[in-house]
This record gives structure tokens, sequence and C-alpha cells, in this order.
């Protein structure tokens, strides 16, 4: 008898104790949303966009380390997967991180024919995607999705910037070339769409697979062509070689060479002297003197003892974006509707000047024209001012 009224008393003390820890959780179950935020870092380390990814992790991590190493108060636990720029193995990547892993949000990637594999994924599993840099137009226009959002920019843009100022230059001829793959082939298609109707002609459009750098059958074209200008994309490793191979062709003297910003941005060290004077339009460039700016450059300096370039703007605005939106529902992932509303409307501070979103949930921001001078991109002018992408077909 003794041992039953122990029993319910034990049980009558547990009885209160949960009671009284209920009336301490916060409303709406959020017990579960009290554990680590899990991250999903999907991102190229290896290959010719190596340095892209570690740049956007490296700048990802410093902004979650400047707000305390916490996002609405949870702690962080990154999962980390090498998908090597190859879209073959990105469904089966993706999957990984979300299905083993259970990430809360997934980041990345950098090439676009990855990141349209990711989108997929995530359209499909409802998880929050954040691209801090792979630009497929598709992505924030036919395919955009509300759990899919872009902190870097669409293909297009810079093509776009960089056609009109060259019609402007009063260029009559442009011959292009690109890796063949959506970023290539969107961002050339930019540049013949504005060149054009601004009077010039587009009068070859040379392309060979990612991420093949034999560049030199090309440049031999080129030179038989003497078109008036050369429009290229290329990024990472790839764009040190082909802006090499370019001088070494001595090219430059006769036709002057052009680009979306990636061919000079995180490449200046190793292209040295064959990179001088080049023109590229992008929505960053290394002076840009604002107080976010300024300060971002500082801190990335300190904590990685290297310049940071446009792939580390962006992977910091990813985790801006992030952190605006979680602390819109206090760390509850559950709230989905008021987080995506959240992100949707943030307005960031970014180091590449204010950044907000457009429908499609794809960046609006001015597009630079830069010149290289020494180990920097300065810019000289801004090529569109508030560029947007058209609706492009996105039903948000
Ligand atoms: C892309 O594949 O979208 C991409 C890769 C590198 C730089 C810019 C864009």
């Amino acid at each position: 008898m003794k041992q039953m009224r122990n029993v319910f008393r034990r049980a009558g003390v547990l009885a209160a104790v949960v009671g009284a820890a209920a009336l301490l959780l916060p409303a709406g179950g959020a017990l579960a949303q009290q554990g680590k935020l899990k991250v999903g870092l999907m991102l190229p380390y290896t290959g010719t966009f190596a340095a892209l990814g570690t740049s956007i992790t490296n700048a990802f991590k410093l902004a979650v380390e400047e707000n305390g190493g916490k996002i609405a108060g949870r702690e962080i636990e990154y999962f980390t997967v090498d998908d090597e720029s190859d879209p073959a193995k990105a469904p089966e990547n993706a999957n990984k991180l979300i299905k083993r892993d259970q990430v809360d949000v997934l980041v990345g990637t950098v090439h676009s024919g990855v990141a349209l594999a990711m989108a997929k994924v995530a359209r499909d599993t409802n998880t929050l995607l954040i691209i801090p840099n792979a630009g497929a137009d598709d992505i924030t226009g036919p395919l955009c999705a509300s759990n899919i959002f872009r902190t870097s920019f669409s293909n297009s843009q810079f093509g776009i910037a960089m056609g009109k100022v060259m019609a402007e230059q009063k260029k009559k001829t442009a011959v292009t070339l690109t890796w063949k793959y959506a970023a290539g082939d969107e961002s050339v298609g930019g540049f013949k769409e504005t060149f054009e109707a601004g009077g010039g002609k587009v009068i070859k459009e040379l392309s060979l697979p990612f991420p093949q750098v034999e560049f030199q059958s090309y440049l031999t074209e080129i030179a038989s062509l003497k078109p008036d200008v050369v429009y290229v994309f290329f990024a990472g490793g790839g764009a040190v070689k082909f802006v090499k191979d370019y001088a070494a062709a001595g090219l430059p003297k006769t036709i002057p060479l052009v680009g979306a910003g990636f061919l000079t941005d995180g490449t200046l060290e190793a292209q040295g002297e064959a990179a001088q004077g080049l023109l590229t339009t992008l929505h960053y460039g290394d002076g840009l003197n604002n107080p976010k700016n300024n300060a971002f450059r500082a801190a990335f300096v300190k904590a990685y003892k290297v310049e940071p370039d446009v792939y580390a703007v962006q992977g910091y605005d990813a985790a801006q974006l992030l952190i605006a939106g979680m602390n819109a529902v206090k760390g509850d992932t559950t709230k989905r509707a008021e987080l995506v509303k959240a992100m949707e409307t943030a307005k960031l501070d970014s180091p590449r000047g204010p950044l907000a979103l457009n429908k499609g949930h794809n960046p609006i921001h001015d597009i630079y024209l830069r010149k290289v001078e020494g180990k920097e991109n300065k810019v000289i002018g801004v090529a569109v001012k508030n560029l947007t992408d058209p609706p492009r077909g996105c039903k948000l």
C-alpha cells in the first residue's frame, strides 16, 4: 500500500513538472524547433569551380559568425557535399542532404545544370533552397517556386548589360565564345539581344563543352574573323586559362575581349598581366565604397587572409537572407508561409549595395561596368540601374 502511494506521488510530481515545462514552451508546438538548425551546403569543392564553392562557404559562415554563431537563437549544424559541378550526380547529392541528413535548408550551388536538378528535388520535397550563385534563368522564371530563392543573379543579366555597353561604344560586329550549357547560352543570349537591338551583329557563336579548356582552335578562328569585339562567359579555373591564352595569342591588341564579370573575378592573382584593362559587367566590384562593403571586406580578410570576390558576396547574402526569414518566425521553420513572406520582402544591406528580390525570388540590383586595374575589378560606371528580370512565366 505504501509502495502504491509512493508511485502515485512520483507520478503526480512528474505530471506537475511536465505541466510546468509545457507552460514555458513557445506556442505552436515548437519543441522540435529548439534543436540545431541543419544547413546543407551543396557546392563544388573540386574541379574548375572549386574556389567558387569555398568562397561561398566561407562567406556564409562569416555572416553566421557575425550573427553570434546562431540563427534566430538556434545553433547551426553544417552538412557539406562536394557536388563536383556534375549535373548527373546532383539528384543523389541533394537527396543525401535532404533525406539522410534531414537538413532544414539547402544552400547551393555554383553550376546552373546542377542547380536545375537541385531545384527539382527542392520542389518535389518542398525543401527551402537558397541559391548563392548558379544563374539558370528558368529557376526564377517558369520554374520559380515559393521555397526557392536566389541571392546571386540570372545568367542573362550580364550579357544584357554588356551588349548595351558595346552597342553604345559603336562596335558593329561581335563573336561570342562560351562553355555550352545553360549559364553560357543564357549569358551569350543576353549579349546578343541588346547588342543587336543597339545596331550590332553577332557574326559567330562559338562554344565548347564544360569544363574543357583547349581554346587554341577557337582563338585561331577569332583571329581570322576579326570582329570588333569578343564576348565570353567563363569562370573559375577556365577563366584564368582563357584570359592567359587570349593574351598569349596576341589578340587583345587588335580585338578587345569583354565578358560577364566572372571572367576576372577571384582570378586576377592568377591572370596577372594578361587581364589588365579587360572590361566586364557584374553586380559587384572590388572598390565599391559603401559602409557594408568596407566592413565585409575587412572582416573577410581578417577571417580568411584573402580578399573576397563576388562569390563571397553572394554566399554572405544567402546567410543574410536566411537570417532575415528565420528572425521573422523566431527560428520556427514550421511557419513556412511567414518565413517565405519575410524572405520575399527582405531588404538586404548587401556589400554590392541595396538588395531586393523580384516576384520570382531573383535579385534586383545595379549592374556595374568594371575595368581590371592591377589586382582590382574597378567600377567605372553603372551599365544598367536596378536591373530586374522580366517575369518569364513565373506564376508566383
Ligand atoms: C553558372 O553555372 O550558373 C555559373 C557558374 C559560374 C559563374 C557564374 C555562373
